[in-house]
């Protein structure tokens, strides 16, 4: 069968009828929103290449936790930045830090927001790696040691899911270990997996403070050309213990999240990283895009091709226009 009897466009006449035979519905349920949480008080410095995205100490971070949590988005993920940096990111791990004390600052309030903290090193060593470094190479075993501290002290100050970042081998296995030694059994990570070697991290480098002082991150971070070893990382961080696993950066990778949608039965992130922000935000600034349009196009292209869960600096717009769908 096809044209004349076959006509696409009859089911394309009206909105009723478009929406009617939807396949994707972007929900902001599925929505985690990123920030940046800096010491001190009264603190909001707006990241010039991430507009409408914020450093900011606690007390604003707070405020503008409420304001996330009456947008029905049911989460954050935070990231620090440390008041001082050192090799071994010393500050990442101590119950005092800036991430700790804004988990604690959440769940005082009662907010009803799920608690997420990206685990890794680059925003709190001198050297900007992802790790501790020896003769100029990133140290596995030492680097995951510390890095199960860090999940460890996030989850002692109340995070519900840890997320590492770092793409160190055997991460999550020492981190669920850590968590279950220590009676947090309940604690759920979420690993980026599949985490590229991208240049979509540039806005977000500035944002956290936490570019490379030398070298770069190939040496953890995956390939862009590569899809199966994509599998292969989803796969043994499965086997380590994780919950949830994410594919990052999202836009350019829509191909492998489909993928590890296909292969596996968890649920599936995808991080629309600050860079695919900062496109959206600069060619609507110059009247180049219809900002909402985009967005949202871009959003629903990442739950069509198979996330659960989306971690968007545009959470908060798109939770706004979705209400007033
Ligand atoms: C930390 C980390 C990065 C991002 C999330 N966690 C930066 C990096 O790996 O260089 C990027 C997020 C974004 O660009 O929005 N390792």
């Amino acid at each position: 069968m096809s044209f004349p009897t076959e006509r696409p466009r009859r089911l394309r006449r009206s909105e009723a009828l478009r929406s009617f035979v939807r396949e994707t519905h972007l929900t902001t349920k599925g929505f985690i929103y990123p920030m940046f949480v800096c010491p001190g008080t009264k603190v909001r410095n707006e990241v010039s290449s991430m507009p409408g995205v914020f450093q900011q100490s606690v007390d604003q971070l707070l405020e503008e936790c409420r304001e996330v949590e009456s947008l029905g988005i049911p989460g954050v993920i935070l990231f620090g930045l440390p008041e001082h940096k050192d090799a071994r990111g010393s500050e990442a791990v101590v119950a005092t830090g800036v991430v700790q004390r804004a988990i604690e600052a959440i769940k005082k309030a009662k907010l009803n927001l799920l608690v997420i903290t990206d685990v890794c090193l680059c925003e709190y060593t001198d050297h900007g790696h992802c790790g501790v470094v020896k003769d100029g190479e990133v140290q596995n075993e030492a680097s995951v040691e510390i890095l199960a501290e860090e999940a460890l002290s996030h989850a002692r100050a109340g995070a519900d899911i840890v997320a590492p970042s770092d793409m160190m081998d055997g991460r999550v296995g020492a981190i669920r270990r850590k968590l279950d030694g220590a009676g947090f059994a309940e604690i759920a990570i979420l690993s980026y997996a599949a985490k590229y070697c991208s240049g979509f991290y540039g806005p977000f480098r500035e944002a956290a403070q936490s570019a490379p002082q030398f070298g770069d991150r190939r040496s953890n971070q995956m390939d862009p050309a590569n899809a199966r070893e994509a599998l292969k990382e989803v796969r043994l961080d499965l086997e380590e213990g994780a919950d949830m696993v994410m594919v990052k950066p999202a836009l350019p990778y829509l191909d492998v999240i489909r993928r590890v949608r296909d292969a596996f039965d968890v649920p599936v992130a995808a991080y629309n990283v600050s860079g695919e922000y900062a496109m959206v935000k600069a060619a609507a600034r110059n009247g180049w895009l219809d900002e909402r349009r985009v967005t949202l196009e871009v959003l629903t292209s990442i739950s069509r091709a198979g996330a659960d869960i989306i971690l968007t600096y545009h959470a908060k717009d798109a939770a706004r226009w979705q209400k007033a769908c």
